[in-house]
């Protein structure tokens, strides 16, 4: 419990300067305290849009603000409700100090989808043009940042908080955040953000962040497009992974797809707040059963091959079934991983050939579902190259129980 509720209240010579923050009650600070209309964009240096407004814990540990840039994005703008550090940090990545780089994203006015209403299920985007693995659907950067540990402040502090910050984006922007569903009774601006939100690493950091244009991609559990987050270009990227025709609707995952059914139904509905309708979900008990079988296969072959010692009973025909597995289960985008596994199985074995192939089936995939600056990616890369110069070069050669396959070794 807190029992003193203080805020404070950053000047942007203050913000700057970093060392001085003034404590004053809560109510100047929704009265009058802060010049919604400032010309604070225009004072040097300051590259906020608008004076943050700010509230302590109570323990004075941690200070959260509304910082607000309303011509990030070609003036699609932004909030974040964070630290302070980690405000200025990200004012330090390309998207921000190089605008340039985002200038092929956001881009909505010649779609390859329609808006189309489901009955029983809502909005979501049907496909109006064949699309195949890899075309872009489209990218996004969010318009609200807001830091889980901010949920430490007492709920009307961190409700006022957000409060403002939709009021300091830009009138469009506005627009679209309001058309947002959300699912549950409560204060407005809270419910839209938790229903709508998606967590993303910024500098090490989990935040959560909106993206209205993605809100109109409905769950599937078995997605046809996959998406990853670009910190450096705070951009969300949405491709198909698997090729769609005209009149499939186009749908991402939001939850963790190698759970089995049962875990699944209760993580949508607490998160979301629906019953899970895709197939994987709703077919005979039967072939559900089936399914989780082979989710829980999938989990065992994961951790054989993420066996390096000599005990080790991972060969080359383990990753194929993994590989095997997630084809059945229609898992395109975690083939990624099968694939990477794969490359490192046949390397490990010192066959060259099949470790550049998988090697290249990895790249290709994981450049759409982890991002095209990922690590996995260029580990990848370098495997397609050259197996010979990577860590897992006929590392397993010649282990015990092992002999046959090094005898197939070329
Ligand atoms: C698909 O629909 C969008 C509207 O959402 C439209 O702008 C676009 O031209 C359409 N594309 C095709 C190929 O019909």
């Amino acid at each position: 419990m807190r029992s003193t509720i203080t805020f404070s209240f950053l000047g942007g010579a203050l913000a700057l300067t970093n060392n001085k923050i003034d404590y004053m009650n809560q109510k100047v600070l929704l009265n009058d305290a802060c010049p919604s209309d400032s010309t604070a964009s225009k004072a040097a240096n300051f590259p906020w849009s608008f004076w943050p407004e700010c509230f302590s814990t109570e323990d004075k540990e941690n200070t959260y603000c509304v910082f607000s840039h309303q011509g990030f994005a070609s003036g699609r703008g932004i909030f974040i409700l964070t630290t302070e550090d980690f405000a200025y940090a990200m004012l330090d990545k390309p998207a921000f100090t190089n605008p340039e780089v985002l200038a092929t994203v956001n881009q909505y006015d010649n779609p390859p989808f329609v808006q189309h209403e489901f009955p029983g299920k809502g909005r979501g985007l049907v496909a109006n043009k064949t699309l195949h693995r890899g075309d872009e659907i489209f990218s996004s950067t969010p318009i609200i940042i807001t830091d889980s540990d901010a949920y430490e402040l007492p709920t009307s502090e961190r409700l006022a908080l957000i409060h403002r910050g939709v009021e300091t984006l830009p009138p469009d922007t506005q627009a679209r955040f309001w058309a947002l569903m959300g699912h549950a009774n409560g204060d407005p601006v809270d419910d839209r953000i938790s229903t709508n939100n998606f967590d993303t690493m910024i500098d090490g950091v989990t935040q959560q962040t909106l993206f209205p244009e993605l809100s109109m991609l409905n769950h599937d559990c078995r997605p046809n497009a996959a998406y990853f987050w670009d910190e450096q270009m705070m951009t969300h990227y949405i491709h198909a992974i698997r090729d769609i025709r005209p009149g499939e609707e186009i749908t991402i995952t939001y939850t963790d797809n190698e759970k089995d059914r049962k875990t699944r139904l209760k993580r949508l509905e607490a998160n979301w707040g629906f019953k899970c309708a895709c197939s994987a979900c709703t077919a005979h008990p039967e072939l559900t059963a089936e399914s989780d079988s082979r989710l829980y296969q999938i989990t065992h072959l994961g951790r054989t091959l993420d066996d390096w010692t000599s005990s080790s009973s991972a060969t080359p025909e383990v990753a194929e079934l993994l590989i095997s597995l997630y084809e059945q289960e229609r898992l395109d985008a975690n083939l990624a991983t099968a694939y990477k596994y794969a490359a490192e199985a046949y390397s490990s074995f010192g066959r060259k050939w099949e470790a550049v192939k998988y090697a290249r089936l990895s790249v290709e995939r994981s450049m759409l579902d982890k991002g095209f600056a990922d690590g996995d990616v260029a580990e990848m890369k370098k495997m397609a190259e050259n197996p010979e110069m990577t860590w897992s070069w006929k590392k397993r050669v010649g282990l015990t129980g092992k002999s046959c396959e090094c005898g197939n070794a070329h």
